[in-house]
């Protein structure tokens, strides 16, 4: 067996770990227990760095965890926790003198178990349910609100009547998703580490398949043709749950950045803002933007806006006022009908021709810059 020098001892003293080069190869070398051993550096589920894991007793031995989305390893052995099939390429480590060899093939190769979950399956093939002729019209609620102490929601309310609308004019498939029914996590950030750590489906769906973004993905990206979503303004901003929903989606936007990937294809938003006092311009402007850059396309005048001003602090009228509004009726509607007349247009674009003018990672003025503990 060949074997490659690859740092001093003094390199790497007990309790510490580094990335080092083997050929074109990246390892993970650890010197913990005053035993050194070494694993491929690339994680086998998104190839996150081990050697920048945090290393720690546990289960039967010394794991390091990657610092990407916490799949574990043996460091001594490369082989996953206890139960999991997993198996990381390990090396063979020398000492001569001073310096630190590896063996130039690993003496157990890596093997990846399966891990596909049949729940994710759409997500992860892109199984679109739109067709030529559909007409899925998805509502999604933001407003917050306890289960135990419903209350009329005006922003609720106009979604209603617009699913109703469009579901009785013109026999449109209707589905309303509220997420405060939904249970889902935070954004951890995995993006922050690597563009790739920010993977589709997103990686804490793929950790728990049951997390209420699951429908969302499954309803907005795969189901929906028309996508209108409700928000109260909370602050002058749309609510905290529209924003906890809208960082899980980066995962969509992401695949346009690191695979040039659009998800998003010929489909619209419109919204519905309300709010006891003012910013709906302000408002609206934030979700454009951003349901854009995932890929969607407006209609012209596309929200309806509901709020009475700066003064208006009594708010016990706010829902008498608003169930008399004339303009509400009509703009339900309204917002409806630019929806269909425009769907019928983009359903013949073909989307493959759609750009995104967005920056990509070799865009960046650092790209030149190796990092040399990543894997990618
Ligand atoms: S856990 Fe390592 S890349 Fe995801």
């Amino acid at each position: 067996m060949d074997y490659i020098k690859v740092c001093t001892k003094d390199e790497l003293p007990n309790n510490s770990q580094k990335v080092v080069n083997l050929d074109t190869k990246k390892i993970a070398l650890f010197h913990y227990n005053e035993k050194i051993s070494a694993i491929a550096n690339a994680c086998l589920h998104k190839a996150g760095p081990l050697g920048l894991g945090v290393v720690r007793a546990k289960y039967d031995g010394m794991y390091v965890t990657c610092p990407w989305h916490g799949w574990e390893y043996n460091i001594e052995t490369g082989g996953a926790p206890p139960g999991y099939l997993d198996q990381q390429a390990l090396y063979e480590v020398k000492i001569e003198g001073e310096f630190i060899l590896i063996s130039k093939e690993p003496i157990v190769n890596a093997h990846k178990a399966h891990h596909d979950n049949p729940l994710l399956e759409d997500l992860m093939k892109l199984k679109y349910q739109t067709s030529e002729n559909s007409l899925n019209v998805l509502g999604i609620s933001t407003t917050n609100m306890s289960a135990n102490l419903p209350r009329f929601s005006t922003s609720e309310d106009a979604l209603e009547k617009s699913l109703t609308y469009a579901q009785e004019k013109y026999g449109a498939a209707i589905k309303m998703v509220k997420l405060r029914e939904l249970e889902f996590r935070n954004c951890e950030g995995y993006y922050s580490q690597h563009s790739h750590a920010c993977t589709w489906p997103c990686s804490i769906t793929q950790m728990n398949p049951h997390d209420g973004m699951t429908e969302v993905y499954e309803s907005m990206i795969l189901w929906a043709d028309i996508v209108i979503v409700a928000t109260p303004i909370r602050w002058g901003n749309a609510s905290a749950l529209y924003y906890k929903m809208a960082e899980r989606l980066n995962c969509v936007q992401n695949q346009i950045t690191i695979s040039n990937r659009i998800l998003v294809k010929n489909k619209l938003a419109s919204f519905i803002i309300t709010g006891g006092q003012d910013n709906i311009q302000q408002v609206a402007g934030q979700m454009m933007y951003f349901f854009t850059d995932l890929g969607f396309t407006f209609p012209p005048f596309s929200f309806l806006g509901w709020s009475r001003g700066w003064t208006a602090e009594d708010m016990d009228k706010n829902v008498m006022q608003f169930k008399k509004s004339q303009y509400i009726k009509r703009t339900t509607m309204e917002i409806v009908d630019n929806c269909v007349e425009l769907l019928k247009q983009i359903k013949n674009v073909n989307s493959a021709n759609i750009n995104a003018p967005l920056p990509k990672p070799s865009d960046s003025l650092s790209s030149e810059i190796e990092n040399k503990d990543m894997n990618l």
